[in-house]
């Protein structure tokens, strides 16, 4: 439950810092369309970094990456090497070295002037006219607008992963329909994506007032994604039969979320970006509503560069759509989303075992420019059909398995799917981790139910004060700083290790799930390190700590000689009585409770 949707930036593209300082003047090169703007992603159709590579960007990859081959090249074919327009006119530039000239730079990968008839053909994929949205909903003379964005500009903090987030209220003096929304972007430099979530938050619930770090969920209370903006969009248009209910009985706040990426770390940066949200107060035929789809467990082991593609696969179960939708639903649009190790994505519709057709077909994925796909008419889905996800990914060739993520490094397999009429889910989501389906874990009538055996409800509520005390006890000091592998402690191992919720895919979610809290986190160390015989192995990205809030804490690991020995817990992340203790109490909830979570990671990080 704590897999929301995020961004992400891979810093794999040419206009984006690092790449940009491989080449000379990399950030001084002009829009031909219009001189007094800079092309950031220089290797790229888009000027802002998006879409696939442009002439020059092909010659970038195809070289290396390396100055010393592209130099001499005249990528887009209009008579100036690369050297010559990137002021660099005799290759003598290196990484670093200030380039010969400054001025008079143009672009290498845009055939120049870029409306002469030479250049014509080479250009073909150059369009100077300004990306508009072009929707019929900013049409409508009763349309009003919001602009969410945070109260003032803000310093970026200088890490490479940033998400902020800021509640805000709509006018709730009657009902509104979503039509459209703009970005409202001030620094292209940093930001990479913006997200607005519907919220259910009651008049009386205390939620932040200012702007907050928040992780790939903005709140607990806002589940339901209203709006997308990334890199190489213009906007959203909603079909003309629907819209997002806000105001009155729709969505009386929305969470604004904002990703900024800052690869180099600087401390410098500023930004002030947000998104703008067209209402009308004529209320359209549908409600809309956004369903999510995909997989929530990934991990790419590094394999040798010429290896096959790795396949991720998820199904949204004829039981889930059944439980979820009792009528059919319309699908208006859908977009897919991986991260950078993405290479291609499709998402189908199969009724009764039998592909009725594909929703999304992405041969080729390009983070950079997300493929909205609209229908119209829309696609039907009936209840129990079944919508299945394929993710296609490039492995990493060295250092550590990719896992979902958040992070820069991580990756996603997700499907976002806008469909009317809206029902009101509690969790609008149907993914999988690994095989264990979200929605037996969300939905009431399969929540109470065992999972591959395993009760996991009770196993997190009841064994949280039962099973996990019982390691502890047996396992370490009094002061919880130090673990001891006794022979009580191995004996009480030995029989947790047999537990249903601790093996299978089912295992790997009970695992994430205690990871998120120190008391977890001590008996997975417990289990894992006080008998080597028989590891607890979920694989690299069940241990690994995902939320980018708790950081790189190191996990332990069994080895042949750790038995037996004294290991000092207080590095593990997670110790010291009282929090673990409060943890314990409060039984159920906690667990469920984002903020104790935040507060209990915090806190560990404050103890650190
Ligand atoms: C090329 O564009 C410039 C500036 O936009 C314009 O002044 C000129 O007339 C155009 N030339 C052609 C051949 O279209
Ligand atoms: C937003 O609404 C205001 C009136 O409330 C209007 O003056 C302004 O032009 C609108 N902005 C856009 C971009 O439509
Ligand atoms: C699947 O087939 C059965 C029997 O032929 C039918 O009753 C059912 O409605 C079908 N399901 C869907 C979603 O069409
Ligand atoms: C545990 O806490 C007690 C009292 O707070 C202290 O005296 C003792 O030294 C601590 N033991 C360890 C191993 O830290």
């Amino acid at each position: 439950m704590f897999f929301y949707v995020t961004f992400l930036l891979f810093t794999s593209v040419l206009g984006y810092g690092n790449y940009r300082l491989r080449i000379p003047n990399g950030d001084k090169v002009p829009d031909p369309c219009n001189p007094s703007k800079i092309w950031r992603g220089v290797g790229h159709l888009g000027a802002d970094g998006g879409g696939a590579r442009n002439p020059f960007g092909v010659d970038f990859e195809k070289h290396g990456k390396l100055w010393t081959r592209l130099c001499k090249l005249d990528s887009d074919g209009d008579g100036m090497t690369n050297g010559e327009e990137l002021g660099d006119p005799r290759c003598v530039w290196a990484p670093g070295m200030v380039p010969p000239k400054a001025k008079k730079i143009s672009h290498p990968g845009i055939c120049e002037p870029w409306n002469s008839t030479s250049c014509q053909e080479k250009n073909k994929w150059l369009s100077c006219e300004e990306r508009k949205l072009n929707c019929h909903g900013l049409e409508d003379p009763n349309v009003r607008n919001l602009t969410l964005k945070f109260p003032q500009r803000m310093l970026v903090p200088p890490r490479e992963t940033n998400y902020f987030c800021m509640i805000f209220d709509i006018p709730s003096d009657r009902d509104y329909h979503l039509v459209a929304t703009q970005p409202v972007i001030d620094n292209r430099e940093v930001v990479h994506h913006v997200l607005a979530f519907g919220c259910d938050i009651a008049d009386n619930q205390q939620i932040p007032s200012t702007p907050y770090p928040c992780a790939m969920l903005a709140h607990p209370n806002c589940l339901e994604i209203i709006a997308t903006w990334t890199l190489g969009s213009a906007g959203e248009c909603a079909n003309p039969d629907v819209g997002f209910r806000l105001g009155k009985n729709g969505y009386k706040k929305v969470a604004l979320q904002i990703h900024w990426n800052n690869p180099q770390e600087l401390s410098s940066l500023m930004d002030a970006s947000g998104l703008r949200l067209y209402y009308t107060p004529i209320l359209r035929a549908n409600d809309a509503g956004m369903l999510v789809v995909g997989q929530d467990f990934i991990q790419l082991n590094p394999q040798p560069a010429d290896s096959p593609s790795v396949q991720v696969t998820s199904v949204c179960a004829a039981k889930c759509t059944k439980e979820m939708f009792k009528t059919p639903i319309y699908i208006t649009a859908a977009i897919n989303h991986m991260h950078y190790h993405g290479i291609s994505q499709i998402i189908s519709l199969y009724r009764n075992g039998s592909k009725v057709r594909d929703i999304t077909n992405d041969l080729v994925y390009s983070y950079d420019s997300p493929i909205i796909n609209t229908f119209n008419p829309p696609i039907e889905i009936l209840p129990g059909d079944e919508i299945r996800t394929e993710c296609n990914y490039r492995s990493p060739t060295d250092g550590d398995p990719v896992c979902f993520g958040d992070g820069t490094q991580n990756e996603m397999c997700y499907g976002f799917i806008t469909y009317y009429p809206i029902h009101r889910l509690l969790r609008p989501w149907c993914t999988t981790r690994r095989s264990v389906e979200s929605c037996q874990r969300h939905l009431p009538r399969f929540q109470n139910g065992p999972i591959d055996g395993c009760h996991w409800k009770r196993f997190l509520t009841e064994g949280k004060v039962t099973i996990l005390p019982n390691i502890l006890q047996r396992c370490y000091n009094e002061n919880m700083t130090t673990l001891e592998c006794s022979d009580t402690c191995i004996q009480a191992v030995k029989m947790v290790r047999q537990h249903k919720c601790l093996n299978g895919d089912i295992g790997g979610y009970i695992v994430m799930k205690l990871r998120l809290i120190a008391a977890g986190r001590l008996f997975l160390n417990a289990v894992d390190i006080c008998d080597c015989s028989q590891r607890l192995d979920l694989g690299y990205c069940d241990r690994r700590i995902e939320r980018a809030l708790i950081g790189d804490q190191k996990y332990k690991y069994c080895t042949a000689e750790s038995q037996s020995r004294k290991y000092d817990s207080r590095q593990n992340g997670g110790n010291v009585g009282q929090v673990i203790v409060d943890e314990l109490e409060s039984g159920s909830k906690s667990i469920h409770n984002q903020y104790t979570v935040f507060f209990v990671v915090v806190f560990c990080i404050l103890l650190k």
